[in-house]
C-alpha cells in the first residue's frame, strides 16, 4: 500500500515572526482586503505583499485567483508568498460575514465551505509542487476564517485535498525527462490560529482523512492498473494481502470450483470465455475491543454489506464493443475497487474511530471476453437465486454477476443494509457525466442517509426512480427476465434488473401456498434495505482537473466509509 506522500502538520499558536524564516513558501488564503495575518506578514516582509497587491492589475482576492509575492528578503532568506483569493462574488458583494457557530442553515454552510476548502487544498498542492519546495505553510485569513477555526473537519478537508492531489500512477513509467513528476514536497503545515477545538480533536479528524486517502489511493491504483496486470486472480491476491495489515480484517476467496458448487452460474457464464478464472472475494471487518460502556457487542448486529462489480476487462463478450468504447474498459472494476478501498479505510480506523458495526465487502471478479466457449446472445442462465435470465446482450454482463452476488449476500449475511457499486451503464454517463453518480434505493431511510454521507464527503450522488413501468421492460417471453430493456432509460432498467434479486419481504405465490397466512407479517420485516449506485461516469476521469488526476478517481471510498460510520451509531 502507498504510504502518505508527504507529512501534514498543524500549528495552533502561529508565530508569524518565525514563519518568514522557517518556510520557503507560505500560502495565505485571503480576502479582498488584508486580514490580520496578512498585515503582520506584510510588515515582516517589508511591505512586499501590499506592493504586490498594488502592482497587480487583476488580483482582488476573488476565489480562484492567485498572486505570487516573491523575491523579498526575510531575515536573510529569500522567501515566497502566494496569496489565494477566497472571496466569492455573491458573498463579497453582499459583504456577508459568516459565523461558524451559527447552526442555522448549517448543512449548506458546511457543504459549500467543504468544497471551497477542498479546491483550495488542491491549489496549494499544485502550486507547491510546481515551485518544487520541500516544505510549505498554509495560513488561512480568508472570508470564512471563523468557519475555518470552528470545526476540525474543515482544516482536515483542506489537508486531505492536498494529499489527494499529489496522487500519481507512475509504476509503468521508465522515463521522465524533466523530472516534473517527482514529488519534492515533504511537509505541509496548516496554521490554525484561534481554533475552537483541541489539537487532539483535529488529529483524530485527520487520522480519518489519512485512512480515507490510503483507501482512495488503493482504489485508484486498482482502477489504473492495466487489465493484463490485474486479472481476477491477481486482484484477489492483492485483496488477500490487505488482511495482514489489519487484525480486524479477514479475507475469504472463492475460487472457480467453490463458485461452481455454490451455484454462481450467472457470474460464471460471464467469465466463461476468459483465460482467467473468476473469483469472488469476501472481506469481513469485525469491530474489535469495543469501547467500555457500549451496548451489547455490535458485531452481533447484522452487518452492513457492500457489493462491488469487478469486471477486470469488459470487451462486451460476443456482443463485442467497438474499439473506442473498449479503450477504457479496464475501469469496469471501479465498484470492486471502491469496496476494497472502503474496507481498507474502515479496518484501519476501527472501533477507535467509532466503526462499531460489522461490515462485509463482496466483490465479483471476472473478465468478459468473446471466444468459442463464450455465452451467446439468446442463452438462458439460471442465477444463484433460481430465477432465469435470457441473455440477449453479453455486454450487459455487470447485472448478471451482481444478480448472484446480491443474492448470495442476502442469503448469507441478512444485512442491515446492502449497497452495491457498479460501473453498470453507459447511459449513466449520458445522464450525469463525470460529476454525479446515479443512485437507486428501495428504502427512504437508506436513501437519505446515503445522501447526507454524500454531501459531507463531496462524492456527489443523484437519485433516480425505480418503478413498475420500467420493470416491465425486462420481461422475457421465455424466461423470468431478459438482461436488457427496450430502449430508453438504460440505467433504470439495469437497476430494475438488480431489484429483481432483492428480497422484498413479500411472499412469492409459491411459498404463500405452502405457508400459513400469518407468515405475511414475519416475512415483511425480512425485506432487504438496498441501494444501487451506478458509478460508470464518476469512476474514471478522462482528463485531469484541479485536485482530480486523470484516470481512476477512487469514487465511493469516502461515501462507503462515512456510511459505515453512520451505521455504527
Ligand atoms: N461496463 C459497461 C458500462 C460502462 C460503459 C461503464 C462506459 C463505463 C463506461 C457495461 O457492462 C455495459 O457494457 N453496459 C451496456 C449495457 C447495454 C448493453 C444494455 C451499455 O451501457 O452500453
Ligand atoms: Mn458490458
Ligand atoms: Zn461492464
Amino acid at each position: 500500500m502507498k504510504s502518505p506522500p508527504f507529512e501534514i502538520e498543524f500549528e495552533s499558536a502561529p508565530q508569524l515572526e518565525s514563519y518568514a524564516t522557517d518556510y520557503p513558501l507560505i500560502f495565505l488564503s485571503c480576502c479582498k482586503a488584508a486580514g490580520s495575518n496578512e498585515t503582520c506578514l506584510d510588515k515582516l516582509t517589508g511591505g512586499s505583499i501590499s506592493r504586490a497587491r498594488a502592482q497587480s492589475q487583476r488580483f482582488c482576492g476573488r476565489s480562484g485567483q492567485l498572486l505570487d509575492v516573491s523575491g523579498f528578503e526575510a531575515k536573510g532568506k529569500l522567501g515566497r508568498i502566494v496569496l489565494l483569493g477566497t472571496e466569492r462574488s455573491a458573498s463579497a458583494e453582499a459583504g456577508v460575514s459568516v459565523d461558524g457557530e451559527d447552526d442555522a442553515a448549517d448543512l449548506d454552510l458546511k457543504t459549500d465551505f467543504i468544497s471551497e476548502i477542498f479546491s483550495e487544498g488542491a491549489r496549494v498542492f499544485s502550486r507547491a509542487h510546481a515551485i518544487g519546495v520541500s516544505s510549505a505553510l498554509w495560513v488561512y485569513d480568508g472570508v470564512r476564517s471563523k468557519d475555518f477555526t470552528a470545526r476540525p473537519a474543515y482544516v482536515s478537508e483542506g489537508a486531505l485535498s492536498a494529499l489527494l492531489s499529489s496522487y500519481r500512477f507512475d509504476d509503468y513509467r521508465t522515463e521522465d525527462e524533466h523530472g516534473d513528476r517527482v514529488l519534492r514536497l515533504r511537509k505541509l503545515v496548516l496554521s490554525v490560529s484561534g481554533m475552537r477545538y483541541s489539537m487532539d480533536a483535529l488529529e483524530t479528524e485527520m487520522a480519518r482523512r489519512r485512512a480515507e486517502c490510503a483507501g482512495i489511493f488503493l482504489a485508484r491504483d486498482l482502477v489504473n492498473e492495466p487489465p493484463n496486470e490485474l486479472p481476477p486472480q491477481e486482484f484477489a491476491s492483492r485483496i488477500s494481502s490487505m488482511s495482514s495489515a489489519s487484525s480486524s480484517l479477514r479475507v475469504e476467496v472463492l475460487d472457480e470450483s467453490a463458485l461452481e458448487s455454490a451455484g454462481f452460474r450467472a457470474l460464471l457464464a460471464v467469465a466463461r470465455a476468459s483465460e482467467h478464472d473468476a473469483r469472488v472475494v469476501i472481506m469481513h471487518y469485525e469491530p474489535q475491543e469495543l469501547p467500555k460502556g457500549s451496548p451489547a457487542s455490535s458485531s452481533s448486529l447484522p452487518p452492513l454489506v457492500f457489493v462491488g462489480k469487478g469486471v477486470t476487462f469488459d470487451s462486451g463478450g460476443l456482443s463485442l464493443k467497438p474499439a473506442k468504447s473498449m479503450e477504457d474498459m479496464k475501469m469496469d472494476m471501479g465498484g470492486a475497487a471502491a469496496v476494497v478501498g472502503a474496507l481498507c479505510a474502515i479496518s484501519q480506523l476501527g472501533t477507535k474511530h467509532g466503526f462499531n458495526r460489522a461490515c462485509v465487502g463482496i466483490v465479483g471478479l471476472v473478465e468478459n471476453m468473446p471466444g468459442g466457449n463464450a455465452q451467446r446472445p439468446g442463452d438462458i442462465v439460471r442465477t444463484l437465486s433460481g430465477k432465469t435470465v435470457e441473455v440477449l446482450n453479453t455486454d450487459a454482463e455487470g447485472r448478471l454477476l451482481l444478480a448472484d452476488l446480491l443474492w448470495y449476500a442476502q442469503e448469507r449475511f441478512s444485512p442491515c443494509a446492502m449497497i452495491d457499486l457498479a460501473t453498470l451503464t453507459g447511459a449513466m454517463i449520458v445522464a450525469l457525466g463525470e460529476e454525479y453518480a446515479g443512485y437507486f434505493s428501495n428504502d427512504e431511510g437508506l436513501a437519505s442517509r446515503l445522501l447526507s454521507c454524500s454531501s459531507s464527503s463531496g462524492e456527489k450522488i443523484w437519485r433516480l426512480p425505480l418503478a413498475q413501468a420500467y420493470d416491465s421492460q425486462i420481461d422475457s417471453p421465455i424466461a423470468d427476465m431478459k438482461n436488457i430493456g427496450g430502449g430508453g432509460a438504460g440505467s433504470i432498467t439495469a437497476a430494475q434488473f438488480l431489484q429483481r434479486f432483492i428480497k422484498d419481504g413479500k411472499i412469492s405465490e409459491k411459498s404463500s401456498e405452502k405457508s400459513s397466512k400469518k407468515k405475511d407479517v414475519s416475512e415483511a420485516s425480512s425485506a432487504t434495505k438496498w441501494a444501487h449506485i451506478d458509478i460508470a461516469g464518476v469512476t474514471w476521469a478522462a482528463k485531469a482537473r484541479l485536485g482530480r488526476p486523470q484516470g481512476g478517481s477512487g469514487f465511493g471510498v469516502r461515501l462507503l466509509t462515512s456510511l459505515a460510520r453512520d451505521f455504527s451509531d
